[in-house]
């Protein structure tokens, strides 16, 4: 293994011979070392694996993200929130796209994560399968989904597979005008008649804990972090993500005059962060198991989507197989 300068490199004779300890050991160095793992370098199997795993779960998340906003946008309550909720859902479809595009640099074709999703076999986000019961409830998915989201995708921006922390940098500058949108609507409802102020109030009652468990479980049950963070593919624990946001949302609810709903929220001078009761574990459990408000509802709504748009599929194709005909009888 070779240090030039700050990049840890080898040649293609000594890696030819090493042995797959030695590989790994000098993976670990580029890691340690702050070096993206690019597309068509020697990784772990198991890097690869947790890549996929937590790539496509993210990917699914943005496409199945959109199912509770899209139920809004044909009542939005003006023209503008209409075409700013539009350019967010279709935002998310994008994100999606990117996801599914880096989750294939790792040699997974989308169909078969396309179909892992459909056939229930693959994961996605957790606050996903709660309804959206009001208008403000699009405010505090902007406002609190996706700024959990935020905090977690800025931290994965810095992770080392190069194809993934770079789609991250492009997301979290849409999610930044996702979260201001949420935290707009809110702010206006909070500051305006009682009912509009009751409306948020309870928004933020209904998405406030799921939004802490969307973060994933506590350090200590975390099966995966071991390995992700060995390899910085996450670079910072779940807990330490969930307490920068509980930090920056607080203060924002205040500012907005609206409640956390919780009891035992206390603010501690020494270490300066808030800190929140009991987690509801049970509720995120029952959740990624299936059992969630709107879990069915969201599976089987991507599966009528699915097939109903096989004909959009079929005739994109024919439309390309008939260009690539025409391109060639000009070549030719
Ligand atoms: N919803 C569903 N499943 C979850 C959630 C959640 N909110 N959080 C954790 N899990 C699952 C994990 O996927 C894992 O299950 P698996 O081993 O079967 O895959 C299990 O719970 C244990 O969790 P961890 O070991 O802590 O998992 P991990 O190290 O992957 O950390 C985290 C979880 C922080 C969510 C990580 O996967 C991550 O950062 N993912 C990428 C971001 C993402 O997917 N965001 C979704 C929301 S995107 C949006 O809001 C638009």
């Amino acid at each position: 293994m070779l240090k030039v300068g700050n990049t840890v490199k080898f040649t293609p004779l000594i890696c030819a011979i090493m042995t797959t300890e030695e590989r790994e050991i000098e993976f670990q160095a580029k890691i340690d070392n702050g070096q993206k793992i690019e597309p068509k370098e020697w990784m772990p199997e198991n890097y690869r694996k947790q890549l996929i795993r937590m790539i496509s779960q993210h990917a699914h998340s943005e496409i199945v993200g959109m199912l509770p906003e899209g139920n809004w946008i044909t009542r939005a309550p003006s023209l503008r929130r209409k075409a700013v909720l539009l350019a967010k859902v279709q935002d998310e479809a994008g994100h999606g796209l990117y996801l599914y595009s880096a989750a294939e640099t790792l040699g997974i074709d989308r169909q078969t994560l396309i179909d892992q999703l459909l056939t229930g076999k693959a994961k996605y986000s957790s606050i996903f399968n709660y309804p959206t019961l009001s208008w403000a409830d699009i405010g505090a998915i902007g406002w609190l989904v996706d700024g959990a989201a935020i905090v977690n995708q800025t931290m994965l921006a810095r992770g080392s597979y190069g194809p993934y922390s770079r789609a991250m940098v492009r997301i979290c500058k849409e999610e930044s005008f996702h979260n201001r949108q949420g935290y707009e609507i809110m702010y206006e409802l909070a500051n305006g008649t009682e009912a509009q102020k009751q409306m948020a109030q309870d928004a933020l009652n209904r998405w406030w804990g799921p939004s802490i468990q969307m973060l994933g479980p506590s350090d200590a049950a975390s099966t995966n972090s071991s390995e992700t963070m060995k390899w910085n593919i996450k670079v910072e624990s779940n807990d330490v993500v969930r307490q920068r946001f509980i930090d920056r949302t607080v203060p924002q609810a205040v500012a907005a005059g609206l409640t956390i709903p919780d009891p035992d929220l206390k603010y501690n001078e020494e270490t300066e962060h808030w800190e929140i009761g009991e987690v509801d574990w049970d509720e995120f459990y029952r959740v990624i198991k299936g059992h969630g408000p709107c879990n069915k509802k969201r599976l089987s709504d991507r599966q009528r989507a699915e097939k109903e748009g096989e004909w959009v599929r079929e005739a994109a194709i024919a439309y390309a197989e008939k260009q690539n005909k025409k391109m060639n009888a000009i070549a030719a």
